[in-house]
């Protein structure tokens, strides 16, 4: 399998280049260059499969046997899950014809884990393969951080620098970073927002020479290899609920960045009956795009409770469009580009009449709120705010507990099975509770012991050259690995 870009102007590429990429040259997103299918006699063979198992046959779709032999993956995945916290990798909590998929069993306590604990074996593997050493740098507005840092902590031939907006993230989000002391982990907490030191990896990145030199990389949210493990969550969410195989499932997705339904839209091209809910919060470009053609980036990021999905840009809608308009470049470059260059773009009817087969929802901070109360009221179960803000959606459509009208009908009438992507867990944001009046909430051991760790990070102060300090700390870091 190759990969090409989403516009269509970047030559094919490898697994392995594509694995080390961030945009490509065109400024589109690599996509593989067919999309594999997965046949009903498959989904009905991989039924009781495992987590792990399911991302092994994922994986397989997109990189050949040549680029990375099957006794090899087999290996890395079972190593990139060894840190989570049940051997199932993903729980399911059902109540009555309520499912909520706890996809944040890993070392961050969120989602992210599934596909970079994946990633950064994979980047493991290679590295080592190729005696090559690089510098990850990754910008963080909470979540990504520290996900990459589990991922990719002590390992050889990769040296780590995150970057952090100091004082403006959570208490704890903040200490499962600087906690991290590893050689290979390098933490700097910026005086200023994540946009602000946005713009400055953005300048390290658009240096072509230093990237080459240094060999600086990124995982962020839209490399392709993130979105590819995460296929594998939608199809196994799939065989554990739907009810024949075959039979069709709603997954209920809260979306910011646009990565999860990106890679969900992914599993439902390749054949899997998925049809997915994206619930926003108050940062509803997602809401405004699919339900009324306004692909219009708004003048400010609203703060809300869902902080993670506080995103103006949904990156990795490219991909949910490239896959709708049936794998065609032009499109894409023709929308994207006047979005890339306005700001806005109107997307042509017929494709967003295709679009408009994903549901959309928007939850605001006082939903999120009620809904965190409902659900534990019913089920004395606590949804961080980012799953709360979906499961505002069932909620909505919900009497009694069970679903009144919306959702996914059978021809008899029958709703089909319903699965809340719970994309972290309630101890990484805790805040929330007493303004939801939920008061039995213990903060785990594990939390606890972060606020007695030894933390280390350095400041990188508002009048500093933010750029200048990290092309330093970059070279001696490239240098210290040559030696
Ligand atoms: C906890 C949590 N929920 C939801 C999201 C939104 O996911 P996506 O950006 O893939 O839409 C994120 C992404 O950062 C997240 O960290």
């Amino acid at each position: 399998m190759r990969y090409l870009s989403t516009r269509g102007g970047v030559g094919y590429k490898t697994f392995e280049e594509a694995l080390f990429s961030g945009y490509a040259n065109d400024g589109g997103l690599l996509v593989p260059e067919h999309i594999p299918q997965i046949s009903l006699d498959d989904l009905k063979k991989w039924k009781n499969l495992s987590y792990p198992c399911i991302v092994e046959k994922i994986v397989s779709c997109f990189v050949t046997e040549e680029e990375l032999p099957h006794k090899t993956l087999q290996k890395l995945i079972f190593s990139a899950f060894s840190r989570f916290d049940t051997d199932k990798v993903i729980e399911i909590a059902s109540f009555g014809d309520l499912n909520i998929a706890e996809l944040w069993h890993g070392p961050s306590l969120a989602f992210k884990d599934l596909a970079m604990s994946v990633v950064g074996e994979l980047y493991s593997y290679f590295l080592s393969k190729r005696k090559k050493h690089v510098n990850i740098v990754v910008g963080t507005s909470g979540d990504t951080g520290s996900s990459a840092i589990e991922a990719v902590r002590g390992k050889d031939w990769i040296d780590i620098i995150v970057i952090l907006p100091h004082k403006r993230i959570s208490k704890i989000q903040e200490l499962m970073m600087t906690t991290a002391l590893d050689g290979n982990v390098h933490v700097y907490a910026a005086d200023g927002f994540s946009d602000e030191f946005e713009i400055t990896i953005k300048s390290l990145f658009a240096d072509e020479e230093f990237v080459r030199t240094q060999n600086l990389c990124s995982i962020n949210s839209i490399n392709w290899a993130r979105v590819m493990v995460q296929i594998a969550h939608h199809v196994y969410l799939y065989l554990r609920t739907a009810n024949p195989i075959g039979s069709p499932v709603d997954i209920v997705i809260p979306t910011g960045g646009c990565g999860n339904i990106a890679s969900g839209v992914f599993a439902e091209a390749m054949g899997v009956p998925v049809k997915f809910v994206c619930v926003t919060n108050e940062n509803d470009i997602i809401h405004r795009i699919i339900s009324s053609n306004d692909f219009t980036v708004a003048q400010e990021v609203k703060q809300t409770l869902a902080c993670s999905m506080d995103i103006q840009i949904p990156s990795n809608f490219e991909r949910v469009l490239w896959v709708y308009s049936g794998s065609d470049p032009e499109s894409c470059k023709q929308i994207m580009g006047q979005f890339d260059k306005s700001g806005r773009a109107v997307i042509p009817e017929d494709l967003h009449k295709k679009l408009s087969g994903i549901r959309t929802a928007v939850a605001t901070d006082r939903e999120v709120l009620s809904t965190q109360k409902i659900c534990y009221d019913a089920n004395k179960y606590i949804a961080c705010p980012h799953t709360s803000a979906a499961l505002t959606y069932y909620y909505e459509t919900s009497l009694n507990g069970s679903r009144k009208s919306s959702g996914t009908r059978l021809d008899s009438g029958e709703l089909v099975p319903v699965v809340i992507c719970g994309t972290a867990s309630i101890d990484k944001f805790p805040d929330t509770l007493g303004k939801s009046g939920i008061r039995n909430y213990k903060t785990p051991r594990k939390i606890a012991e972060l606020f007695q760790k030894v933390s280390r990070f350095c400041i990188m102060n508002k009048d500093e050259d933010w750029e200048n300090t990290l092309r330093n700390k970059i070279d001696l870091l490239s240098r210290r690995a040559a030696y």
